[in-house]
């Protein structure tokens, strides 16, 4: 996982559990004085294991840690890439944008960087279908982004996901919905 992913959880984590929390999730994790670098990858397992311990402070399943982080990290995300989002897109011209417009110059510019694929279909102006398949299987932080992203363009969204690879589907199926 890119090292911006764990720079920002550390945010997160400072940011919900207050200072010195990280220190307390590194050791609960089984990492130590681990330091990240935003410009690094580092294995998927660290990250895993750090939302566990979360989870595990906070009494919060992985998913809700996952999806909260999810949308804390969103206004960063489009801060970094701001160039490549056009003036006139809203939320989910934004998220069925990702995959062909950002995602792959993520790639590009971090051979290193594996963000998820994303596949789009949107159903009607104000419904898209997000098809989100990854090993990681972190469909949680794609709901958390989403949402993220529609507090970023003042929208409100449901979400609401129709099958999950977590529950042994190919591929997770989930319903953004302008409200
Ligand atoms: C400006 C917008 C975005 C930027 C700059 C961005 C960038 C990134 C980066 C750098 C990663 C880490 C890749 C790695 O660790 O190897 C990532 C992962 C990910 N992104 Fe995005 N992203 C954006 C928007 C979105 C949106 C809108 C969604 C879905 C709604 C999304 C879903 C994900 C997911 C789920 C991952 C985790 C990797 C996985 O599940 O395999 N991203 N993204």
């Amino acid at each position: 996982m890119h090292g911006i992913v764990f720079s920002e959880l550390r945010k997160f984590v400072d940011h919900s559990l207050g200072p010195g929390a990280w220190q307390r999730l590194l050791k609960e994790a089984g990492l130590g004085n681990r330091i990240y670098m935003a410009i690094q990858e580092y294995p998927d397992q660290e990250a895993v294991a750090l939302v566990q311990a979360a989870a595990r402070i906070t009494h919060k399943s992985p998913a809700v840690i996952l999806e909260e982080f999810g949308q804390f990290i969103a206004p960063q995300l489009l801060q970094m890439y701001k160039a490549l989002v056009q003036p006139n897109w809203k939320t989910l011209d934004l998220i069925e944008n990702t995959e062909e417009v950002i995602h792959k110059v993520v790639r590009m510019k971090n051979p290193g960087a594996r963000p998820a694929e994303l596949k789009c279909q949107r159903i009607s102006p104000g419904e898209l279908l997000l098809v989100y398949a990854s090993p990681r299987k972190m469909c949680a932080l794609a709901k958390g982004i989403a949402r993220g992203v529609a507090n970023h363009f003042g929208e409100r969204i449901s979400v609401s996901e129709t099958q999950c690879m977590l529950n042994g589907a190919p591929e997770c199926h989930i319903r953004l919905r302008v409200m």
